[in-house]
């Protein structure tokens, strides 16, 4: 084979290969050497057929850090929460607010439910009143074709709940879309409410005479909300140097920023998806369908804003509370087939998909906590930069003993950089 003939992406039949077979063309594709192809293929504690199985394509597995969240007290049971994810502090922010507001409860968490949403998009109907109207009129035949989708569903207590039509001005004129609330209980559902949407679809079109074209659940899980809040006194988050009640404000006027600007919301949220999704991945969740759906739910009111509220309570503590759509499921995917997310499962020892979805809120709200916090008051690089350090000792070549004391000369001097890290390294190594 030319070496341009080894350059072509065209690989026809990649996907009935063998993960090693993959792999030893990507190898030649891209110049791998033998270390780096022993490396992808050591699949650690994944069964490669299992992995194989999960996507297409695969050579590889790529490990992330499980860490475990200490000092949670949600509704008055101490869990403990394994979190997956790559950036350092994420695990120690949650456990560090956790701590501080364990004394008084800790967390407090409901939700409305685990109800999802399917739309069915209809076009070109030239009375979009009068098909909305005669969609309603069917709600018990539409319930009657969603539950023979899923009868297994249905004898678990879920199923069908409800219809709602709304007509949305679009850029190609008045659509009608069919909203099927479904009640997917310890499943995430998108299954489940997809399959009903398609089998409902062609019916929506016989009864109003347009046509049918996306029929699809709604990632703002609006009726899958998780709710979690808690309370911290002023003499549990006095810092070091700052009182209390400087601490409880700075904080409260950082979410008053976020509320008000949305480039400052973007990043306040993204502190707390650093909680939400940690949890989501662990547990095998989909990270992205949770993503969408609370930065979509932060955009409810016509601009992107908090998803979380920072108050002063009559009594003069911290309340922090976050109402987010968390639409997992414990059920189906790789939240069942996924040994590392089953595990983590047994560490939470959640048994509903509620229950877990309560819980990641939770975290979303001790990460806030502690992010604002520390950006209140010593600002974030200092707690940042102690873990970096060791990240950046790392990327010098440190390893065994060497990384604590590389990181901890970096942090002493203030200066977290790699070409420091290497002139250590080498005073270290004589
Ligand atoms: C960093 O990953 C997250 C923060 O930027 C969140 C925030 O600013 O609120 C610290």
């Amino acid at each position: 084979m030319t070496s341009n003939q080894l350059k072509s992406s065209r690989i026809s039949g990649f996907h009935k290969k063998s993960p090693q077979e993959r792999l030893d063309l990507v190898a030649a594709f891209a110049g791998l050497d033998e270390a780096t192809v022993a490396h992808l293929a050591n699949m650690g504690n994944l069964d490669p057929h299992l992995a194989d199985h999960l996507i297409e394509n695969v050579v590889g597995t790529m490990n992330i850090p499980v860490g475990i969240a200490t000092n949670m007290r949600i509704d008055g049971e101490d869990m403990l929460i394994p979190m997956a994810t790559e950036e350092s502090s994420v695990v120690a922010a949650v456990c560090n607010a956790a701590r501080q507001c364990y004394d008084v409860g800790g967390f407090v968490t409901s939700s409305s439910g685990t109800l999802m949403i399917a739309q069915i998009q209809l076009v070109d109907s030239p009375d979009p009143h009068n098909a909305r109207i005669k969609i309603l009129e069917r709600r018990d035949e539409i319930k009657a074709v969603c539950d023979e989708c899923d009868p297994i569903l249905v004898k678990l207590g879920g199923g069908f709940r409800d219809v709602e039509v709304r007509i949305i001005d679009t850029l190609g004129g008045p659509m009608v879309i069919t909203h099927l609330i479904v009640d997917t209980r310890d499943a995430m559902g998108a299954n489940a409410v997809n399959t009903m949407a398609e089998k409902l679809a062609p019916s929506i079109a016989a009864w109003t005479g347009g046509r049918t074209y996306l029929r699809i659940l709604s990632n703002l899980a609006d009726r899958r909300l998780a709710r979690a809040r808690a309370t911290w006194t002023c003499e549990a988050i006095a810092a070091s140097g700052m009182a209390g009640e400087a601490v409880r404000d700075g904080i409260v006027s950082a979410y008053q920023f976020a509320a008000a600007d949305p480039y400052r919301a973007a990043t306040h949220n993204k502190g707390i998806m650093n909680g939400i999704t940690a949890v989501v991945l662990a547990t095998g969740n989909d990270t992205r369908a949770i993503e969408a759906g609370c930065h979509a739910y932060a955009a409810k009111d016509g601009h992107y804003g908090s998803l979380t509220r920072w108050e002063v309570t009559p009594e003069g503590h911290l309340a922090g509370s976050i109402e987010v759509p968390m639409a997992v499921g414990l059920i189906g995917g790789a939240t069942k087939l996924h040994p590392t997310a089953r595990a983590n499962l047994k560490i939470l020892g959640v048994t509903t998909a509620d229950r877990l979805a309560r819980v990641i809120a939770a975290v979303g709200l001790a990460q806030n906590f502690s992010a604002l916090k520390a950006l209140a008051t010593t600002g974030i690089q200092k707690g940042h930069m102690a873990l970096h350090a060791q990240n950046i000792a790392m990327m010098a070549g440190a390893v065994g003993e060497e990384i604590d004391r590389v990181a901890r000369v970096l942090v002493e001097r203030g200066t977290v950089r790699v070409d420091v890290a290497e002139a250590e390294l080498k005073l270290i190594r004589g």
